[in-house]
């Protein structure tokens, strides 16, 4: 059985003043209308054979992401949810996820962790990749997802493989190495060993488990308590599962791939071409629009004059530009962002700043 659990949380912090702790990336709704989580969910829901669907998310955004899910329309899956009562990176909300699978269908079934922060555009490629990965977790594999790197992306994990990377193949990992320095990204590019981590995982809940009791301690402890005390409830169309705050605080603050990946020596990779992109910035985002003769790329209500290569984004007010070039614009009804198109990377320092300015 393939339970697909997405996560959804995390503060999105370049994508301020959208992505907010209280409004994390994947609810933000993109120009098409559909959210990242929902595009998430009916990708999972497409899958064969899958007939639950679970995600991690924080309490907070229970009721939103669970509206989220009602308005694809899709019935005939029961949509589960983890609610964690703080933030503590993937590595606990993975551990709870996996402890809740193990708990409804026992160990031998076959998690498949997805982020809600990215697109894919060739499905029927990430089914197959999907199925690959499926057979080896149920091996006993810590699987992953390799995509060819194009750029020295220094925000991404990086997957070195020893045999020359055949993409029907699964690799053995020689070495997983998350957010690199530049210099180390720039080689790992030209030296066409790398694949990046797309951030996607396959596993059985067992394998996940020992390999967090191995590497992890800090976290599997607390979680385990979390999900024993957690408070339970049914519905007609799905469940939650509410970790246990006292115990969920002390889990160890730590994504899956610092704790794991790095790690773990089971672990493998899917390579796959499957048109994936991280919608991690607001030039991302932009890159979603198509630009009109000068290079404006705009959202909502926007008057331009004289204006070259912006991203525009507007909520409910009107918007007007005179004279200006290669900016980022984006209004909310209480924040506006105004940045040079370059640092579009930097404006997570905005919200750095802002937190500790109060
Ligand atoms: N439920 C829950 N709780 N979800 C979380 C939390 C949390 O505390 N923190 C993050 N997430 C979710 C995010 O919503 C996102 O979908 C996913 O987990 C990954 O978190 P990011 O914070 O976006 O990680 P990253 O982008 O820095 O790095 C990861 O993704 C890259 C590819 O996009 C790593 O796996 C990298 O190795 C990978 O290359
Ligand atoms: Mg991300």
């Amino acid at each position: 059985r393939l339970v697909p659990v997405i996560i959804c949380g995390g503060a999105g912090t370049r994508l301020w003043p959208v992505s907010r702790e209280a409004f994390p990336k994947p609810l933000m709704r993109l120009e098409d209308g559909q959210s990242l989580l929902q595009k998430t969910f009916l990708r999972a829901c497409r899958l064969p054979g899958v007939s639950e669907i679970m995600i991690v998310t924080n309490r907070e955004t229970y009721f939103l992401a669970k509206d989220d899910c009602r308005e694809t329309g899709v019935d005939d899956v029961t949509v589960g949810f983890v609610l964690e009562p703080v933030a503590r990176n993937t590595a606990p909300a993975i551990g709870a996820a996996a402890l809740a699978v193990r708990e409804r269908h026992g160990d031998d079934a076959t998690m498949l962790v997805l982020p809600a922060d990215h697109l894919i555009h060739d499905l029927d490629a990430f089914e197959a990749a999907v199925a690959r990965a499926a057979q080896a977790a149920q091996a006993g594999r810590i699987v992953t997802f390799g995509i060819a790197p194009t750029r020295p992306e220094t925000g991404y994990g990086y997957i070195e493989v020893d045999a020359p990377i055949a993409s029907a193949a699964i690799h053995d990992v020689s070495r997983f190495v998350e957010k690199p320095s530049a210099d180390i990204a720039e080689m790992y590019v030209h030296g066409r060993k790398h694949l990046w981590n797309a951030g996607m995982f396959c596993f059985r809940p067992d394998v996940i488990l020992d390999a967090l009791d191995t590497h992890a301690s800090a976290v599997s402890g607390p979680i385990a308590q979390a999900v024993a005390r957690a408070a339970r409830a049914q519905s007609d169309d799905g469940y939650s599962i509410e970790l246990d705050p006292m115990s969920f605080k002390h889990a160890e603050n730590v994504s899956i791939d610092y704790a794991v990946m790095e790690r773990a020596s089971n672990v493998a990779v899917v390579p796959c071409d499957i048109g994936w992109s991280d919608i991690g910035s607001w030039q991302a985002i932009s890159e979603l629009t198509k630009p009109d003769t000068a290079g404006n790329r705009v959202q909502g209500a926007v008057s331009l004059h004289d204006v070259e290569n912006c991203f525009i984004r507007g909520e409910t007010r009107m918007i007007g530009a005179l004279g200006i070039h290669d900016l980022i614009i984006v209004d909310t009804p209480d924040a506006l962002l105004v940045a040079s198109r370059d640092r579009a990377e930097d404006v997570k320092q905005i919200v750095a700043r802002l937190k500790t300015d109060g």
